[in-house]
């Protein structure tokens, strides 16, 4: 549900994809599963026809939060939710040192505690974020910012293309200015010896 192009799909299970925009509709490979056109808050599926109910990284993006979460389960015992806790993504280098703005924004979106608040929860997972992930979601360039300095990178996450761009161009000059004159690779010294960071990002299983 909220499948995008349907990067995180399981490709070992039988799947149907949830998605309301057309844009990414379009993007969906002949690879991919069948997809409907839809949003969490309706969907059109019969009450109890799917093994699990997958969401990824969208709920935030849903008008209506709770609403969607009953939707999951509704049409599914099980359900699995990636989402983050501010809690932790607040201290993130790119929120603590440049972009104060996104945190804030962040603590205003739907996230962890809404999920476990709306759901039967058994089990919450940190999801760590490898050092050479190559994903172009915003946690993924904890270890290198260098690609975060590309507009283009940018706009591929829904986060900071949310934010004010005028916010966003500024606080990208200070991380430019900081990565040249080695004053990021000083302050983040520590994370040379990291493999996994936690950046916040949780994966919760629910249901039965
Ligand atoms: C950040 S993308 C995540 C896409 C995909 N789950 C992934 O992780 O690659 C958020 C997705 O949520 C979708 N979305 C927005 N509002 C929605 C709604 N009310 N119900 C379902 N999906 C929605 C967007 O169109 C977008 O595809």
């Amino acid at each position: 549900v909220g499948a995008g192009t349907g990067n995180y799909e399981p490709r070992d299970r039988a799947v149907v994809a949830v998605e309301p925009s057309d844009t990414m509709l379009d993007q969906r490979g002949g690879a991919n599963a069948p997809a409907v056109r839809g949003v969490a808050e309706a969907l059109p599926i019969r009450s109890g026809c799917f093994d699990v109910a997958l969401a990824v990284l969208t709920v935030h993006h849903w008008i209506d939060p709770a609403r969607g979460l009953a939707e999951l389960a509704r049409v599914a015992h099980r359900q699995v939710v990636v989402t983050w806790d501010p809690r932790v993504s607040r201290a993130h280098w790119l929120h603590r040192d440049y972009l104060p703005e996104l945190a804030e924004f962040e603590a205003s979106l739907s996230s962890l505690a809404d999920v476990t608040g709306a759901l039967d929860v058994q089990d919450v997972q940190v999801l760590g974020v490898p050092r050479r992930c190559r994903d172009g979601f915003l946690g993924a360039h904890w270890a290198d910012p260098t690609p975060l300095l590309d507009p283009v990178a940018r706009a591929a996450t829904s986060g900071l293309s949310l934010l004010d761009p005028g916010v966003v161009e500024g606080a990208m000059a200070g991380l430019a200015a900081d990565v040249a004159d080695g004053t990021w690779a000083r302050r983040n010294a520590a994370l040379l010896t990291t493999e996994t960071a936690d950046l916040g990002y949780r994966l919760v299983v629910a249901g039965s």
